[in-house]
């Protein structure tokens, strides 16, 4: 079955075809980046008008691409939620409108399963069950994954989402939108021991996360400086090694508590390099495997959706109601 998966949520309109039998054929994703950097942030109203723009220029591309026909799609896939309702409905009434106009069957997907199942498009997927650490500018959970939709919540941010505390220590660092790529670039020439971070709630049982105290510790240690380069970059490696430290110490204690062996990573913070490298090094400590997307499908795209929504149309499941967006939607 060839799928047409439709990403929206945000700030990227992406467009992918995955087929059961032949896997990735081609994949589309316009960023709305630049649109956006002048307002230093995602504005809605301004995401839903550009998905509108670029949606169905993208899908006409990827299918002119590989040529292939509109008829060749077997069904439609669009990620409903969570995420801003604007642009989510945008890419649900187009979905939904081509599924119904083509005679074939759509199906809404979870944009954090999405996520989590990114990691089986590379050539040596994990088997399931395994330990999934999604770590997105809106979400930090663990979660242990026992196959396609059976997914058990072991822990989650209480505050800040870990990629939401490295935007907004971007920001007070003076790093422009989106800041989490351009804070790890920053700490690259940093010094992580000129200042000590705490690594918040990995002194105590449980596997939720807290992060915006770290985003104050930021804070207060550029207002006791004079703020030069050096500083920044200073107080930026420590950020990401307190970030970083906290993601793997919860990892280790996930993998030990539920004796899985296997570690999922996937969501737009895992394109960080130097939590992957610290991961990895955690697994092989604890002879485990660990598993990450290639970077460009750490962050949002439409192969992801594609690939779950293939997976679920498979499994039978596909919608006969109304268009279906939600803002906020528990995995
Ligand atoms: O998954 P994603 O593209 O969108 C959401 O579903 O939220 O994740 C975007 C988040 C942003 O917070 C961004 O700053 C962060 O991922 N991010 C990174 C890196 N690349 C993207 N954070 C740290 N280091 C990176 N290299
Ligand atoms: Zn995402």
């Amino acid at each position: 079955m060839l799928v047409l998966g439709v990403e929206t949520s945000c700030d990227e309109t992406a467009v992918a075809l995955y087929d059961s039998h032949r896997g990735l054929l081609g994949h589309r994703l316009y960023s709305q980046v630049d649109v956006h950097a002048e307002y230093g942030g995602v504005v809605p109203e301004i995401a839903s008008r550009d998905h509108l723009r670029k949606l169905l220029p993208l899908i006409r591309e990827v299918l002119d691409a590989e040529g292939l026909k509109r008829t060749a799609i077997g069904g439609i896939a669009y990620t409903a939620g969570p995420g801003l309702i604007g642009a989510l409905l945008v890419g649900a009434a187009v979905a939904r409108s081509l599924a119904w106009a083509w005679n074939i069957p759509s199906v809404a997907v979870h944009h954090m399963e999405g996520h989590l199942l990114a990691p089986l498009l590379e050539p040596e997927p994990p088997e399931f069950p395994f330990v999934a650490l999604l770590v997105s500018g809106g979400h930090t959970l663990l979660v242990d994954v026992r196959g396609i939709g059976s997914y058990h919540v072991l822990g989650e941010s209480l505050d800040d989402a870990a990629g939401e505390a490295f935007d907004k220590t971007a920001k007070l660092l003076g790093l422009g939108y989106p800041g989490g790529p351009a804070l790890a670039r920053l700490a690259e020439g940093g010094d992580a021991g000129r200042f000590h971070f705490p690594r918040p709630m990995t002194d105590r049982p449980g596997l939720d996360f807290s992060f915006s105290g770290l985003k104050t510790h930021a804070l207060n240690a550029l207002a006791a400086l004079e703020g030069t380069p050096q500083d920044k970059a200073d107080i930026a490696c420590a950020f990401q090694e307190a970030v970083v430290d906290t993601l793997v110490s919860k990892c280790r204690r996930a993998l030990r508590e539920t004796g899985l062996g296997r570690l999922v990573v996937a969501g737009g913070v895992s394109a960080n390099r130097t939590m992957r490298k610290k991961l990895q090094a955690m697994a092989e400590s604890e002879r485990c495997r660990v598993y990450f997307p290639r970077p460009e499908f750490c962050t949002d795209n439409g192969a992801m959706i594609a690939f779950a929504g293939c997976r679920r149309l498979l499994a039978g499941q596909c919608e006969t109601s109304a268009i279906e967006a939600r803002a906020r939607w528990p995995m």
